[in-house]
């Protein structure tokens, strides 16, 4: 398959990550078909594609007829069946699960036409733990976007051992039609390339609050107003949500068996409290009406 090929691309999971995805493919052209199990968060996935292109019209980034052709180009479908059943590339976007995962790409791998490349958008999890559960492993990898994917060029590419070389530049070039930025990784590695490095700085600023040397609000100030960056770990743990970060701490435990990979205190307080970030209206800070 060359990316001339790729026409229609079906997101799996309306979630965090899914919602947005949907809109970067539309709106460069492709055909998009976004489903998710929850009904409710496919709903709200699809409120936020219609409130997001009128935003862009009344902000003037795009004519009204161009909004238009984005829109008649996405689906929100129910329903894994139809939704990858024309697929020519399927990007799963689902919870950090390695058992869901691995159902999702079997049944992916059913209904999707036999030269579709299904990719997997998880923040961890390689793709070779998950391509086995395909009768297509050469066209299985995974394509690690960034939260918020409709800002955010960086895009991950792993050239796992069991992928096609075909795949990784269809892939690529993917990426880059889409506006992305994508790095290659030559092999596999827990956590690619940037969550090993926001994990680092995010252990360290757990590690200084959790002992009560600074509070999380200064921690963060510091990243921004000392190093420049766009927000602190724990703004930034907030936008990408609490229960990633628990649950990709618990996944990292299980792989090592170390208990300084466990979800810190402050993670596992507000997760079980259901205080999960920006989509909760509660994690690190406050995002109820009132804190605004
Ligand atoms: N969704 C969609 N678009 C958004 C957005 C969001 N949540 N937040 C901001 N934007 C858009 C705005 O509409 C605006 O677009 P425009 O310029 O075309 O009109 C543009 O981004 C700038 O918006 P603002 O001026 O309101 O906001 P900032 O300049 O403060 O930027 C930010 C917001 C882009 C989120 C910036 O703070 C940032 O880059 N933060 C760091 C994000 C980051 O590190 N992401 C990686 C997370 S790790 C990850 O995702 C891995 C995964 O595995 C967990």
């Amino acid at each position: 398959m060359d990316i001339a090929d790729v026409k229609n691309i079906s997101i799996i999971g309306a979630g965090n990550m899914g919602h947005q995805l949907t809109l970067v493919c539309a709106l460069n052209g492709f055909d998009t078909v976004c489903t998710d199990v929850n009904g409710d968060i496919l709903k709200k996935a699809e409120d936020f594609a219609d409130t997001y292109l009128k935003e862009r019209v009344k902000k003037g980034k795009l004519s009204e007829d161009d909004a238009k052709d984005v829109r008649s180009r996405i689906t929100f479908i129910s329903g894994l069946r139809d939704a990858v059943d024309k697929a020519d590339y399927v990007i799963e976007a689902a919870v950090e699960n390695l058992e869901l995962k691995r159902k999702l790409f079997a049944d992916m791998d059913r209904f999707a036409p036999a030269h579709a490349i299904l990719a997997t958008n998880s923040s961890r999890i390689v793709s070779s733990r998950i391509a086995d559960a395909t009768g297509r492993p050469g066209k299985v990898c995974n394509l690690h976007f960034f939260n918020p994917a409709l800002v955010m060029k960086l895009v991950e590419v792993v050239k796992a051992p069991h992928c096609d070389r075909e795949t990784v530049d269809v892939s690529f070039k993917l990426c880059e039609k889409m506006g992305k930025i994508p790095v290659l990784l030559n092999y596999e590695i827990d956590g690619f390339i940037l969550n090993r490095v926001l994990g680092a700085l995010a252990k360290e600023a757990l590690w200084l609050y959790e002992k009560g040397i600074a509070s999380f609000e200064d921690i963060d100030k510091a990243c921004l107003y000392g190093a420049g960056h766009p927000m602190g770990p724990f703004r930034l743990m907030d936008l990408t949500g609490i229960d990633l970060e628990y649950y990709i701490k618990n996944e990292a435990f299980r792989n090592s068996g170390d208990r300084a990979d466990l979800p810190s205190p402050g993670v596992v307080e507000r997760f079980i409290k259901g205080d999960y970030g920006e989509k909760t209206g509660r994690g690190w800070y406050d995002y109820s009406e009132n804190a605004k």
